[in-house]
C-alpha cells in the first residue's frame, strides 16, 4: 500500500455561512490567504465552498455499539475515501451524542497525503497521528487541528447527526487531500 494519495477529481460542493469553526478548520495558511484577498464579497462567497460539502445521509455506526476510545473505519462520501468514527469520552468540537464526544475524521493527512487509519488513533490524548510521513498529529477534540508536525491544515471533519441509535454522516468540513473540490457523492 502506498502512503501517498495523488488524484484530482471534479465534484459538487455546496456552501454555507463562514463561521468561527470554518476558520479553525481552514487552518493558519488558508486564513492568511483570505486575509491577503481581503474581505471582498467574492472572496467570502467562495471561501466556504472550500470547506463545507453536503452529501446524501449515510448511517456509519450505532451509538450503542460504539466503545469509548475505539476507532472504527468507514468510507464516506465515496467508497475510496476512508475515515474513522470514534467516541472520545470527552466533549469535542462538532461532537454528537449525549456527551457530544462522537466525532469522525478523514484519515488522509492534509500535508502530503500520508495514510493514517484506526490504528493511528491515540485514545489517551484524543489525537490522530503521528502521520507516517512527517509526523503531523491532529487534535480530534478541536476539529482536527494540527498539534505538531508539518501540516498547516486541519483534518477534514465528517459532519455527523444522531437519529435514534444511528450515527449518520451528512457532509464534510474541509477539503480532502488531492482534491481541488471535494468529490461528488456516490
Ligand atoms: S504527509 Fe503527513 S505530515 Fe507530511
Amino acid at each position: 500500500m502506498t502512503n501517498v494519495l495523488s488524484h484530482e477529481k471534479g465534484g459538487h460542493a455546496t456552501s454555507s455561512c463562514m463561521s468561527r469553526r470554518n476558520f479553525l478548520i481552514l487552518g493558519g495558511a488558508s486564513v492568511t490567504v483570505l486575509g491577503l484577498l481581503g474581505a471582498t464579497g467574492t472572496a467570502l462567497a467562495n471561501a466556504p465552498e472550500l470547506v463545507m460539502s453536503s452529501y446524501a445521509r449515510k448511517v456509519v455506526g450505532k451509538v450503542s455499539a460504539l466503545k469509548a476510545g475505539e476507532a472504527v473505519e468507514f468510507s464516506y462520501p465515496t467508497d475510496d475515501i476512508q475515515n474513522i468514527l470514534v467516541k472520545l469520552g470527552e466533549e469535542a468540537g462538532g461532537g454528537v451524542g449525549e456527551e457530544r464526544d462522537i466525532v469522525a475524521f478523514n484519515t488522509v493527512c492534509p500535508h502530503m497525503g500520508g495514510i493514517m487509519d484506526a490504528g493511528t488513533f491515540k485514545a489517551s490524548h484524543s489525537v490522530l497521528g503521528p502521520c507516517p510521513l512527517h509526523l503531523s498529529t491532529f487534535d480530534l477534540t478541536k476539529h482536527g487541528m494540527v498539534v505538531s508536525g508539518h501540516s498547516t491544515e486541519s483534518l477534514p471533519q465528517i459532519v455527523l447527526a444522531i437519529e435514534g441509535d444511528d450515527i449518520v454522516a451528512t457532509g464534510v468540513m474541509g477539503l480532502f487531500y488531492g482534491y481541488s473540490r471535494n468529490p461528488s457523492g456516490a
